[in-house]
């Protein structure tokens, strides 16, 4: 059987990792098998690192203030992914901005929580929730060197109802994402569309 591997780095408290576990790792999609293989961490306290631990994978912690320049953090990121020898890395709440020597070496996407172009960078909910947006959601794209800059390769939107409190408006991002991220990756591994890009 065909097996494709993938990384997923993450910064935080990693419930979309937990989902891609959840939902993709170790399952059989059109006789193609998807294994994470791979999970990388900046932040050595992040809640993800448990849930991958949960999974049995043990991330490998990368402290980006160890080193001495974003260049030299992501040499050594290339370094594990390519020895990884992975299919496919997915960002999941990995808050770094990646050089090009990143973008260069990695196929990679990364799942935002805004309707990109809208709402770029960080606490993209917050943003749109407090500019009154009439539409939210989210958006998985491919990583280049700008941040949330890449092609928007899957989104999904839901319209906010009035008087929608923040904690509602959130769980609704959360859930989109959860849905659309895993099924990106089925469709960049296992039904090879957007392979090209
Ligand atoms: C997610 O909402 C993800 O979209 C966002 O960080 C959160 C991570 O949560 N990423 C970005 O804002 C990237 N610019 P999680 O750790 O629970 O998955």
């Amino acid at each position: 059987m065909v097996t494709k591997k993938i990384a997923v780095l993450f910064s935080g408290s990693g419930t979309n990792l937990e989902n891609l576990f959840v939902k993709l790792h170790n399952k059989i999609f059109n006789g193609v098998k998807i294994e994470i293989v791979l999970t990388i961490c900046n932040k050595e306290n992040a809640g993800g690192i448990d849930k991958s631990l949960k999974y049995g994978v043990k991330p490998v912690i990368l402290k980006h203030k160890e080193f001495a320049s974003r260049d030299d953090f992501d040499k050594k990121l290339v370094e594990v992914i390519k020895n990884a020898d992975v299919d496919l890395c997915v960002l999941a709440g990995f808050m770094r901005i990646l050089t090009p020597h990143f973008t260069k070496n990695v196929k990679a996407i990364n799942i935002h929580p805004s309707l990109l172009p809208l709402f770029k960078g960080a606490d993209a909910i917050r943003q749109s929730y407090d500019a009154n947006a009439k539409k939210a959601g989210a958006s998985v794209h491919f990583v280049n060197e700008e941040l949330d800059g890449g092609e928007v390769i899957a989104q999904k939107s839901f319209v906010r109802e009035v008087n929608m409190n923040y904690e509602e408006y959130e769980a609704n991002i959360h859930k989109i994402e959860y849905e659309i991220l895993p099924k990106a990756v089925v469709e960049l591994l296992v039904n090879n569309n957007f392979i090209s890009r």
